[in-house]
């Protein structure tokens, strides 16, 4: 039997509770021992919760336990979620997270503490919910230069799009509805200003390039200036706007960036609708690879958690010798996002008075109160240089 403790008994602390126990045949099949939940962390009690008598409320009960094995942190924000991982680490138990917040922002180190103690920490859950991206672009991959990561990574906000793109909803009506449905994060702008986002391309960063942009470095904008205007120019364009992150390299340096984009229909993440995301990955040996899924919920990110507890448990009694170690990328090895070539859509309250022909510009809309056009490829200091006027920018992809 092999004993794991969960930190959170959140949303997905109980999907993960209820994956382990529905599946627990096949997964002890799959494993060849049985995995016992034995207990589980919360500041609160949940009498009426089958799984009641494993509720503790000091994690020291956990970490001074030798039978507990893997931990589960599953309990989001950085702190003491990062101390109690790297409690358990130290104290030799591996531990999977689905907390992108903690691995974006302390993955170099708890990697480090993984490796030094012989144990493993992983992550799948934390980008892309139940879609596996890490173990496939971090193992299947390898053999891949990988130039470009795109991604739609926040469930959230790509369902608050599709309600404004497809039923003309307002951004705050739609914004309400993906609470309701419990997809929104506790404070939903992690999900609407791009943090959320940020954060999974920070860590696709480091799976894609082998060394961590820190989230501070990439460049992050939300989707709170998306109009319905907006959105019936892409469409004139032939484009739908989603909020992608962005990783490529370029001239050696990386570049990382979350913005609302217009993703042309001929993009395959063009047609990502609802809470699915989306990651188009571009390796110089395969080519363009997409994977695409459920990128939030209890059961789709319970689902991932528990793939790493039962990989884990699989090689528990085998030596550890696979442990990622990442750095972070230093200023040098950043391309800042506003040298980033691209498309730009533009849109201004009125027509500027100015030519935009220096930067290729075509004409999407031209009213009286909007007046909106495509550029060439340039970069953003480029439009900042030859525009005077307060514009909104998207990127095209
Ligand atoms: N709030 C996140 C989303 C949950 O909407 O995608 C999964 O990280």
């Amino acid at each position: 039997m092999i004993n794991v403790a969960i930190f959170g008994f959140g949303v997905v602390g109980s999907g993960t509770a209820e994956v382990l126990t529905q599946n627990a045949k096949l997964i002890s099949e799959r494993v060849g021992e049985e995995i016992n939940i034995k207990y589980i962390l919360d500041l609160r009690d949940f009498p009426d919760s089958p799984f009641a008598d494993k509720i503790v409320h000091d994690v020291n009960v956990i970490i001074n336990d030798p039978e507990v094995k893997i931990c589960a942190e599953l309990m989001g924000g950085s702190h003491p979620a990062f101390e109690f991982s790297s409690a358990a680490l130290k104290a030799g138990k591996s531990v999977v997270t689905s907390n992108k917040e903690v691995v974006a922002t302390f993955g170099p180190e708890l990697l480090k503490i993984a490796a030094e103690n012989n144990v493993r920490y992983l992550f799948e859950a934390s980008v892309g919910g139940g879609i596996p991206v890490i173990h496939p672009i971090g193992n299947c991959l390898t053999a891949n230069d990988i130039t470009e990561v795109n991604g739609i990574l926040n469930g959230t906000t790509n369902y608050i799009l599709t309600q404004m793109i497809n039923e003309h909803k307002d951004f705050d009506t739609a914004l309400a509805e993906a609470q309701e449905k419990g997809y929104a994060e506790r404070d939903p702008s992690a999900d609407v200003d791009g943090i959320d986002t940020c954060r999974k391309i920070a860590i696709l960063s480091a799976i894609a390039f082998g060394k961590l942009v820190p989230p501070d470095k990439v460049k992050t904008e939300g989707i709170r200036g998306v109009t319905l205007r907006d959105v019936a120019n892409a469409e004139k364009f032939g484009a739908s706007i989603k909020l992608i992150g962005k990783a490529v390299r370029v001239d050696g340096k990386v570049s990382a960036c979350v913005c609302p984009t217009l993703v042309r229909h001929s993009n395959p993440l063009s047609s990502i609708s609802d809470v699915y995301n989306g990651v188009l990955v571009n390796g110089n040996a395969i080519g363009d690879v997409m994977f695409y899924g459920r990128g939030a919920g209890k059961l789709p990110t319970a689902s991932a958690v528990v793939s790493d507890i039962i990989e884990i448990a699989t090689y528990l009694s085998h030596p550890v010798h696979t442990t990622q170690v990442w750095e972070r990328l230093t200023d040098d090895e950043i391309l800042p996002a506003d040298r980033l070539k691209s498309r730009w859509y533009l849109r201004f309250d009125k027509k500027p008075s100015h030519c935009l022909a220096s930067l290729g510009a075509e004409v999407i809309e031209d009213a009286p109160d909007s007046y909106a056009v495509v550029t060439d490829e340039v970069t953003l200091l480029d439009v900042g240089i030859t525009v005077s006027e307060k514009f909104v920018a998207m990127r095209v992809l």
